[in-house]
């Protein structure tokens, strides 16, 4: 008998709904602490890497539990099939994911977010990334925010609403992913939007953003307004949708602040962080925030969705937001930078296509969780509600 795979956005319900799972991710260690599955809930998860199956076989069957239902996760496919069928062999409920971890870290979920009179707003979770991209559709099209490079989802979904998606904005030159704007323009001909302040050298065919400008649908719809919040990226960009919500980017998290020091020129970066501060400090404390990343998903609200009142985030953060002097908020950037991964600096020259990485490569270098956050503070946040 053939074992069964199942896929990963089933992986998300059964994580979403509580089942009685154990997730046993059989890669080896080194793959599995760099990046592994995370969930909204607690759920348990082991890694017993294939080699210990084939090793010692019995020993590591023995760590298994045998009384639950077993969904294995490996790289590729072919060694989560390996173990599920020894599994299976041993009468273990056991299934595997189909084409390995890379589907999960490339899943988009899609929430509602806000159904205007004559818009629909959408938040995109990337689970494997601790990313948020944003649909907005109106009349017959959709706009895109921060999409990444899973295109057909995009494509299929405003598919399945009924429209094309006619413009895609990037909130900044993102380090941690590969962004999906340059390809969605180039296969549906929507319009490319980036900021100059981070697109200029790059080698993208794009259509500069104006500070203070007005972007809308034909049919009418919702406004969309472009601020300007340099400070992450010289080139950061925040889009005001209605008046009502705020698609962040990188720059206001839900815990924490975009982190400035990616460019290696922290202060100047700083200073102009703290300038865009003191602009959002001014905004309507009532908007909601929709940012484009999370550290956890004690983040999220009662309907998982990554949605906060400015206000709400100025409470959450206030270590932050009371800092009053530019001295005082350069001192606490930088005594919460770290270091970046490697990769980072690979993927802003993708993103400004100033170099070319085969499919498999940009799989390799999209794979794991962001560091977008000034985080040694986010994670003493986390520390705190944990
Ligand atoms: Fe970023």
């Amino acid at each position: 008998m053939t074992v069964q795979t199942y896929e990963a956005k089933e992986l998300f319900h059964w994580l979403v709904t509580k089942e009685d799972i154990v997730v046993v991710d059989v890669r080896n260690p080194k793959d599995f602490d760099r990046f592994h599955i995370e969930g909204p809930y607690p759920f348990e998860q082991l890694n017993i890497s294939y080699y210990e199956f084939m090793e010692d076989e019995e020993e590591a069957v023995m760590r298994t539990p045998s009384d639950r239902k077993i969904r294995i996760v490996c790289a590729k496919e072919g060694s989560a099939r390996y173990v599920a069928e020894i599994l299976e062999r041993h009468g273990y409920d056991v299934r595997y994911l189909a084409d390995g971890i890379k589907t999960w870290g490339n899943l988009l979920v899609p929430k509602l977010v806000a159904q205007g009179q004559d818009y629909a707003l959408y938040q995109f979770i990337r689970p494997g990334k601790a990313s948020c991209s944003y649909g907005l559709l109106s009349g017959k099209e959709m706009m895109l925010f921060d999409p990444s490079r899973n295109l057909e989802f995009y494509i299929d979904f405003a598919e399945k609403h009924g429209c094309v998606i006619t413009r895609t904005f990037e909130t900044h030159l993102q380090a941690d992913y590969i962004a999906g704007s340059r390809d969605i323009a180039g296969r549906t001909g929507a319009v490319f939007y980036a900021n100059d302040g981070d697109f200029k050298s790059s080698r993208n065919a794009y259509t500069s953003l104006q500070d203070g400008e007005f972007l809308g649908f034909d049919s009418g719809g919702p406004r969309v307004q472009v601020l300007f919040t340099p400070g992450h990226t010289p080139g950061s960009t925040c889009f005001l949708v209605d008046g009502q919500y705020l698609i962040s980017g990188d720059t206001v998290f839900i815990n924490s602040v975009g982190r400035p020091d990616l460019g290696g020129q922290v202060k100047e970066w700083a200073v102009q962080l703290f300038a865009s501060i003191q602009q959002i400090r001014q905004l309507d404390h009532s908007l909601i925030v929709l940012p484009g990343h999370y550290s956890d998903w004690e983040e999220a609200d009662s309907n998982l969705l990554f949605a906060r009142t400015l206000s709400e985030i100025f409470e959450r953060n206030s270590a932050i937001y009371n800092l009053d002097t530019e001295a005082d908020f350069v001192a606490f950037i930088e005594a919460n930078m770290r270091p970046q991964p490697e990769e980072y600096d690979i993927i802003r020259q993708v993103n400004a296509h100033l170099r070319e990485e085969d499919e498999e490569r940009q799989e390799e270098l999209d794979l794991g969780k962001n560091e977008c956050a000034a985080s040694a503070y986010a994670a003493a946040k986390k520390e705190q509600t944990d």
